[in-house]
């Protein structure tokens, strides 16, 4: 089957073109128009400016996505949507668009949950994987422990209770006069530090649960960048990052190993922008090898906010027989 993905909850305009079918599973089209020079101006994702710049955007992207993949619109076999969650005005761009095209195609319309989307990126890397395994979702805007029974049959046993990993480590970097998203330069900084130079609070919440807060570790780096501030210091940067990274590594391995004796999983995909940190990717490496865990880590093109991953799970959720209607609206949080 040819499935058109369409994306469109935070700053990237994205539409892919995949062929899927039980025995295959490639990309034939990835198109992104990212929106991160734009924001950068605003120090984050200014929402009325997202949604503008999707609506600009997605007609020419579509139109892309199917000359690369070398198809028409009548080749398509289903088309699907990222329609929860993310940013509403920005997923109703996405919605409209692929219920326009749907209805004047004659095509089916499936609607896609956008961190489903991000652990189906895994299919598209691993042609051999299948449900069951775990997943570690973190990006910009999600961090969640998910027990993929099936390809459509997904349990959130943990979650973050506040401020999502990458939005962490994005307001951290802002603090520290680092650009937007500065995700990526906090990762090369934390490599010049002491982990242990400066102690900053687990991001693992006490107890016997699965859940994250990165706002109490985020704003206690913040009060420590502060305070050496107001004494005339210039704080050491190398180090801040590094430990602030020790306390996230660390409090997500404290929650995957509760996890594991909970679960007891043989296979762990790491999905989500977050995924290309270094440091995250060293610990959960190390964290899988000691037990003998199968550890997928997509390449980086497929774990930040993309078509493909929407494209991928829509064919799933179409073989279970989810099809949406006219009526499909976004949803800023939900199932
Ligand atoms: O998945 P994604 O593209 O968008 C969302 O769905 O949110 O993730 C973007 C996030 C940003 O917060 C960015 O700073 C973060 O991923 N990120 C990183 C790294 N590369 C991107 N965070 C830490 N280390 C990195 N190397
Ligand atoms: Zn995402």
């Amino acid at each position: 089957m040819l499935i058109l993905g369409i994306e469109s909850s935070c700053d990237e305009t994205a539409v892919s073109v995949c062929r899927m079918s039980d025995t295959q599973r490639e990309v034939l089209s990835d198109c992104i128009r990212s929106q991160v020079e734009i924001h950068k101006l605003y120090g984050g994702v200014v929402p009325e400016i997202a949604s503008r710049a999707h609506a600009e955007a997605i007609c020419g992207l579509c139109t892309q996505a199917l000359t690369q993949a070398g198809a028409e619109l009548s080749d398509v076999d289903a088309i699907g949507v990222t329609a929860t969650p993310g940013l509403v005005g920005a997923l109703l761009v996405g919605v409209n668009f692929a219920k326009g095209l749907a209805y004047a195609a004659g095509k089916p319309l499936v609607a896609v949950n956008h961190i489903r989307g991000h652990i189906a990126a895994a299919y598209l890397a691993y042609p051999e994987l299948k449900p069951p395994f775990f997943a570690l979702v973190a990006s910009g805007a999600h961090t969640s422990l998910v027990r993929v029974r099936d390809y459509t049959d997904h349990e959130t046993v943990g979650r973050t209770r506040d401020d999502a990993v990458g939005e962490a480590f994005d307001k951290v970097a802002r603090v520290m006069g680092i650009p937007y998203p500065g995700g990526a330069a906090m990762d090369a900084l934390a490599k010049e530090g002491d982990p242990a130079a400066i102690r900053f609070p687990s991001a693992a919440i006490a107890g016997d649960n699965l859940d994250f807060s990165f706002s109490g570790l985020k704003t206690s780096v913040i009060n420590y960048l502060n305070t050496c501030t107001q004494k005339g210091i210039n704080p050491p940067q190398a180090d801040v990052a590094a430990c602030f990274t020790a306390a996230v590594c660390g409090g997500v391995t404290k929650k995957l190993a509760l996890a594991y004796e909970r679960y007891g999983f043989d296979r762990l995909v790491l999905a989500g922008g977050v995924a290309a940190n270094s440091h995250l990717r060293a610990a959960l490496t190390e964290f899988c090898d000691k037990r003998n865990i199968g550890f997928y880590l997509p390449p980086l093109h497929l774990c930040g906010d993309n078509g493909a991953m929407i494209a991928a799970q829509a064919y799933y959720e179409y073989c279970a027989g989810n099809l949406a209607g006219y009526d499909l609206n976004a949803r800023a949080t939900g199932k």
